[in-house]
């Protein structure tokens, strides 16, 4: 099983705070069945250079590969970024050194707001000028912003992948926007097939590892046949 989205790296972003709790939440998913994580701690390119970023999660890379030395059966760690939308950015130099480890995938995190065209124009450069493939990280939190549903439709008609967020999958919760984003989960995962999940986790508590309950779910709702689809297209798309 493969978590792709987390913050599960010591005292890089808003996730994980030290070590300490990074073996916990590594523990979290080893118990639920992981073997492999995508560590991908946020990059927003307005207060990070790419060098300063890369220097700072190597080291926190460094320090966790650390622990999993001395614990084989702890699940394994690829690193990526979260990276956060910039106007202009299918043009940025050194874009594909935040691609994840050894791959040409690119998580990309869109503005929480209505998108306009420039948000297509530097997706398609990412993919078609630069050559890299794109997983927009929990793609149903952004919907309810898009009341002009153009820009959203011709995202959704691009060769991508899409990621959604295993509490999105799980739990519709109480208050309206939880819900939607549910609701949204749903839609996605019957209309795409190129859809992979991810925990998006950040620490133990409200923002804990969770896959195992988001697998579970999709297996209730839309069938064991489903959840093999989802996996058969994760190994794919890190295979190729
Ligand atoms: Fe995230």
């Amino acid at each position: 099983m493969i978590d792709f989205h987390t913050h599960i790296l010591p005292g890089i972003d808003d996730g994980s705070r030290d070590i300490d709790m990074t073996e916990k939440m590594l523990r979290m998913e080893q118990s639920m069945g992981v073997s492999h994580i995508y560590a991908t701690p946020h990059f927003y390119a307005h207060r990070r250079s790419i060098d300063y970023f890369l220097e700072r999660r190597n080291r926190a890379l460094e320090k966790t590969r650390e622990l999993l030395a001395k614990d084989p059966e702890l699940p394994q760690i690829t690193a990526g970024a979260e990276v956060y939308y910039f106007s202009g950015m299918g043009k940025a130099k050194q874009l594909d050194e935040l691609c994840v480890e050894g791959t040409d995938i690119l998580l990309l995190e869109l503005p929480f707001a209505q998108w306009h065209s420039d948000v297509i124009r530097d997706i398609e450069d990412i993919m078609h000028k630069r050559g890299l493939r794109v997983v927009l990280a929990h793609l149903e939190r952004y919907e309810a912003f898009q009341k002009d549903r153009h820009v959203w439709d011709c995202i959704l008609d691009m060769p991508l992948t899409i990621q959604l967020n295993c509490e999105d999958i799980i739990d519709a919760g109480s208050f309206f926007r939880r819900n939607h984003m549910h609701k949204t989960s749903m839609e996605l995962l019957s209309r795409y097939d190129e859809v992979i999940i991810g925990s998006d986790c950040h620490n133990l508590t409200d923002r804990k590892p969770n896959l195992a309950d988001a697998r579970a779910a999709i297996k209730k709702r839309c069938g064991a046949e489903r959840l093999a689809q989802i996996d058969e297209y994760t190994e794919k798309l890190f295979k190729r």
